[in-house]
């Protein structure tokens, strides 16, 4: 595995390829991205990774300073699982002056859920992803489902901009629990990480009573949170939405979404001081 910390180097290494794929990250790896590295693997000449902790994701109240960095694993899972080129700049060499052109995305898609409670995120994922897209412009990229919201900004980004790149979205992994695998889950003390769990769980009961039934959608999404809030949790949303562009489905095509797999429950909550995400397509 290559390591490269310039652009110009990865531009002048990558020159020997004509297909790379790219799976961006923040490091602290876990199973789910190993997961989306073995997936590139077959799609293309070269799996490149980065690892770089995007400061204009975070709120000044966020973990930005705290983010686990854990290079050597990093460096050794990577190696292990195929990966081919390690792209990890520093913020000097991403950002060496003030980023003054940003992308805007969307307000009806980048202002709800995710985005409602963490103003400002996708501007910054989507700069952050277009400045590593021109980097290391691969024909593919690969990101996980665990950020639902997330893989759909860039799908639409990449769309829009017509960009030249394939948007693949990889399964979330789980703990034998059914605990998504995040990287902020090594955050979670031993009770947290217990009780983690509750928050796929709160999904899951929520397909089942639309499954059974259930049309009063506000109603759901109420108890799912107070039943969450009743354990000790702060949720921020527990919410019923449409796979094709997250807005709440109107009361009379929710029969219909929910025939059809046309539906996605996105939840966000905070266990301890560990905000934790996840959703469930249904
Ligand atoms: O999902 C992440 O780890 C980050 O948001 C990403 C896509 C690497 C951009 O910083």
């Amino acid at each position: 595995m290559k390591i490269i910390h310039t652009i110009a180097e990865l531009r002048t290494y990558l020159t020997a390829f004509k297909h790379p794929t790219f799976v961006p990250t923040m490091g602290n790896l876990h199973a789910g991205h190993l997961a989306l590295v073995r997936q590139a693997k077959p799609l293309g000449d070269a799996v490149v990774v980065s690892i770089f902790v995007n400061r204009l994701q975070f709120l000044p109240h966020e973990d930005f300073d705290t983010y686990p960095r854990t290079w050597e694993a990093d460096c050794q899972a990577l190696e292990a699982a195929g990966c081919d080129v390690l792209f990890a700049p520093s913020e000097k060499e991403l950002y060496p002056v003030p980023q003054g052109f940003t992308i805007q995305a969307p307000t009806e898609l980048a202002n709800i859920l995710e985005g409602h409670f963490r103003p400002g995120f996708f501007g910054g994922v989507c700069t952050v992803v277009m400045k590593l897209f021109s980097c290391v412009q691969p024909h593919v990229a690969l990101f996980g489902k665990k950020d639902y919201q997330q893989l759909m900004v860039i799908r639409r980004m990449v769309q829009q901009f017509a960009m030249p790149i394939e948007i693949i979205g990889g399964t979330t992994q789980r703990s034998d629990d059914g605990l998504a695998l995040s990287s902020r889950n090594t955050y979670l003390s031993p009770t947290e990480r217990v009780e983690a769990v509750q928050l796929s769980l709160a999904l899951k009961s929520m397909a089942d009573a639309l499954r059974a039934g259930e049309t009063d959608v506000m109603a759901l999404e109420t108890r799912a949170m107070q039943a969450l809030e009743a354990r000790g949790w702060k949720p921020d949303y527990l919410s019923v939405r449409q796979r094709s562009n997250l807005q709440p489905p109107s009361a009379n095509e929710l029969a219909f979404l929910l025939a059809n797999s046309g539906l996605v429950l996105l939840g966000a909550a905070r266990v301890g001081n560990t905000r934790l995400i996840d959703n469930l397509e249904i």
